[in-house]
């Protein structure tokens, strides 16, 4: 797969999944657009790549109308973008009783609608270099019925619900967009989420490959970003263990 001096956004790059892509396309000679929403993470990946051309993008997902003036500020508007990775996602469980209108808002703002404004932003006129490729990381959530996560995994369905429009939107352009659908996977995020988990589904007994890495994930965004990947657009591909068989 050809990725040197390709210019790769990711979006969510501090933590987990985020940061394991931006380090393997760090590898590949990738010029990358990092994005971080926290100080820490900010600082964290300035660190990681202190020697390299990349450059950085700060801003809260929960805030989308103030997206395209943070982009156009921070990153400008001569530089031709040729993938897109959002791995920004917020996590909920909660019983429908202890949900809020307010919350139900957030998790969709941050987890779907920034999603799709980005990708709006990006493929606007001038701003993106053909053969371009978005991909968003969705959940299994989106896919199964699990109490306490409704807003989160409707967000995730949201995700992909859109992409399969954009797609047929945006072939025209030469601009594909996918989904991948992770199921377990070994991150600090995933780690805190199952301390709040109360029921006896063992979720690795069904996902029978085990618990994923955030390479595994990483691997099949690197084929979604590729032109090796050419003939997908609008799909939901799993990176699931075997989860939703
Ligand atoms: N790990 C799993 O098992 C699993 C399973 C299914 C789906 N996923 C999805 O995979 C993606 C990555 O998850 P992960 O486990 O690797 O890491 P994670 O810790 O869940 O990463 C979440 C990312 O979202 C960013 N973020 C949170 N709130 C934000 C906001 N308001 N504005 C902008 N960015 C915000 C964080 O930025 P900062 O670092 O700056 O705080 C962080 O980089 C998520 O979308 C998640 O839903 C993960």
């Amino acid at each position: 797969m050809k990725f040197e001096n390709k210019v790769i956004v990711i979006c969510g790059a501090g933590k987990g999944i985020g940061f394991n892509l931006a380090k393997s396309l760090d590898d590949l000679g990738c010029r990358l657009i990092l994005h971080a929403f926290s100080n820490e993470s900010m600082e964290k990946l300035k660190c990681s790549f202190s020697n390299k051309k990349h450059k950085y993008f700060k801003c809260d997902f929960s805030d989308p109308l103030n997206l395209e003036f943070e982009w156009n500020k921070q990153i400008g508007v001569d530089l031709k973008v040729d993938g897109f990775v959002n791995c920004v996602g917020t996590r909920l469980r909660r019983p429908l009783n202890l949900l809020n209108a307010s919350l139900i808002i957030q998790i969709m703002t941050t987890n779907f609608v920034s999603h799709l404004e980005m990708i709006r932003i990006l493929t606007k006129k001038g701003n993106y270099n053909s053969g371009f490729s978005a991909v968003g990381v969705s959940s299994i959530a989106a896919h199964i019925g699990s109490a306490g996560v409704a807003a989160y995994a409707a967000s995730k369905a949201a995700m992909e619900a859109a992409t399969r429009c954009l797609a047929k939107e945006l072939f025209k352009k030469k601009i594909r967009v996918n989904t991948v659908v992770c199921g377990q996977i070994n991150t600090e995020a995933y780690d805190s989420f199952m301390e709040t988990k109360t029921d006896a589904d063992n979720i690795l007994d069904r996902q029978f490959l085990g618990l994923g890495t955030s390479q595994d994930v990483s691997d099949i965004i690197l084929f979604l970003l590729s032109d090796k990947s050419r003939f997908i657009s609008g799909a939901s591909i799993p990176a699931d263990g075997g989860y939703l068989i």
